[in-house]
């Protein structure tokens, strides 16, 4: 793995955590990348979206949960070998709220308002807008699955506002941080934890489906009614159906968050008596065709999923417990962050008979693919992993899987942090082979990131690895478009 200059001197006996990372980026920053080692490929072109807490930090104020922190994009615009960076938060009531008073204001997944229950009855969360981002439809949507999205202007990462599709999402609706490309037709679909309605044991439960054209228009809602309610972070979307695995991770007693006296992460626990479900969901009526229940189950990531016949195949990424929220809770004393085994399960719609092969036991997250390959078969998956090299206290390395059964494992230096790595395709070709992997890379040593590039076809070496003047905190979740649209990019 290559480093910046500032390594030379550095104590590897001791490799710095990743603590480092949580550092407050108060700074909003835009300019180009003017050193880099190696050679920035120039067939790619097009803009790298980041999005992740940029501050753990109000005031002298920790937040109670990695998942609380204020939402910051970083763009990378990528044209003729060039790289600009711009960061900017995303300006919400929180981030307004919260910079203007330097003190907690809202409550989070996981971050109570201090001053005890009293502070916190009757009052929903906050959104930060932290965790992922999408364009399209012509919209910059920057997204949190605890409520509406926000719209960011791409030429110049300016807030315009709460989104809601001319009215479609309703103040009620929420809308996760992880809708899929409907591959066969350009539509975006995502979802959202709801209810139907009220029935005799109270609010009847659901996840309601949002589908959403390639011109940005609403055109379809479905709801799938659920008996509990799931930790609900992702979905897999194939040509036909939506598919949720509706897993064993619970929420707890919503009452006692509405009466302050808890925050959410607080009553999230892995049931292991409560059995995983998977629910298909007909794309074209959305109705529900098929449920099947299986073991229990913690799954937070999806990656592709295709038809072959009647099977629909998923691949996920599957653990039997949940300890990561204890460490995302605690995340300046966290010792590790890890996933899952990388499954790829396959449903008979027509039988139900479930199955599914272990495509690779590397610890990971975050699966990343080829989007030209949406909703069918393809060959090539990437997720972050943990490994154990001595430095393991956040995601070390990342690894390729190619549906053939080969698995290629990168692992970082000890004390350099990775991130999800984002599959960026090359303008030249269409083979997944030959488009390349786009990784922010955590230097501990410098309390300095990188971004760095692999090919898809062979990740043991970077092609190009450039500094950025400074860190990133640790973010979530990237987005490719195949546009530069930032004006200060352009006007290079
Ligand atoms: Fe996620």
């Amino acid at each position: 793995m290559t480093a910046v200059e500032e390594t030379n001197t550095r104590d590897t006996a001791t490799p710095p955590t990743m603590h480092g990372a949580l550092a407050n980026m108060d700074e909003e920053h835009s300019y180009w990348l003017d050193s880099v080692e190696g050679e920035v490929p120039s067939d790619i072109h097009g803009t790298f979206i980041r999005n992740g807490p940029g501050r753990q930090r109000i005031g002298d104020t920790p937040y109670g949960h990695w998942f609380d922190g204020c939402g910051m994009l970083s763009l990378f615009s990528i044209a003729e070998g060039k790289v600009h960076f711009a960061n900017k938060y995303v300006r919400t009531p929180k981030y307004l709220k919260e910079t203007a008073s330097q003190s907690i204001k809202y409550r989070g997944f996981g971050t109570q308002i201090p001053g005890g229950v009293l502070k916190n009855v009757g009052r929903m969360p906050g959104n930060p807008a932290n965790t992922n981002s999408v364009y399209h439809g012509g919209k910059l949507l920057a997204l949190y699955e605890g409520g509406r999205p926000f719209e960011v202007d791409p030429t110049t990462l300016e807030t315009v506002g709460e989104y809601t599709y001319d009215g479609e999402l309703k103040k009620s609706n929420v809308f996760s941080a992880h809708g899929h490309f409907h591959g066969p037709t350009g539509d975006w679909v995502n979802f959202g934890t709801g209810s139907s309605g009220m029935g005799l044991k109270g609010p009847k439960l659901c996840f309601n489906i949002f589908r959403i054209n390639p011109a940005g228009k609403m055109i379809a809602k479905g709801q799938l009614p659920v008996d509990y309610f799931p930790f609900a972070h992702d979905f897999a979307l194939s040509s036909k159906y939506a598919i949720f695995f509706i897993n064993s991770i619970t929420m707890g007693p919503i009452g006692q968050v509405m009466l302050g006296a808890r925050s959410i992460a607080e009553g999230v626990d892995f049931d292991e008596n409560q059995p995983m479900q998977i629910a298909l969901v007909d794309l074209d009526t959305m109705q529900e065709v098929r449920r099947i229940e299986t073991e229990p189950g913690a799954i937070v990531h999806f990656g592709n999923a295709y038809e072959e016949g009647d099977e629909v195949v998923v691949d996920a990424m599957w653990a039997d417990q949940f300890e990561a929220n204890e460490a995302l809770s605690d995340i300046f004393n966290a010792e590790a962050l890890k996933g899952g085994e990388w499954r790829r399960y396959r449903i008979n719609a027509a039988t139900g008979a479930l199955s599914f092969e272990v495509l690779s036991d590397v610890n990971s997250e975050f699966p990343s693919f080829d989007q030209r390959q949406a909703c069918r078969p393809h060959e090539l998956t990437f997720a972050a992993a943990s490994v154990e090299n001595g430095s393991d206290s956040f995601f070390n390395g990342f690894h390729r899987a190619n549906s053939n059964g080969d698995i290629q494992l990168h692992t970082l230096e000890p004390g350099f942090y990775g991130s999800e790595p984002l599959y960026a395709p090359s303008t030249e070709s269409e083979r997944e082979e030959d488009g390349y992997i786009l990784e922010v890379v955590y230097d501990g040593f410098a309390h300095r990131s990188s971004l760095v590039i692999f090919r898809a076809a062979d990740i043991s070496e970077p092609i190009a690895s450039l500094p950025l003047r400074h860190h990133l905190p640790h973010q979530f979740h990237g987005f490719w478009n195949n546009e530069v649209l930032l004006k200060a990019a352009l006007a290079g």
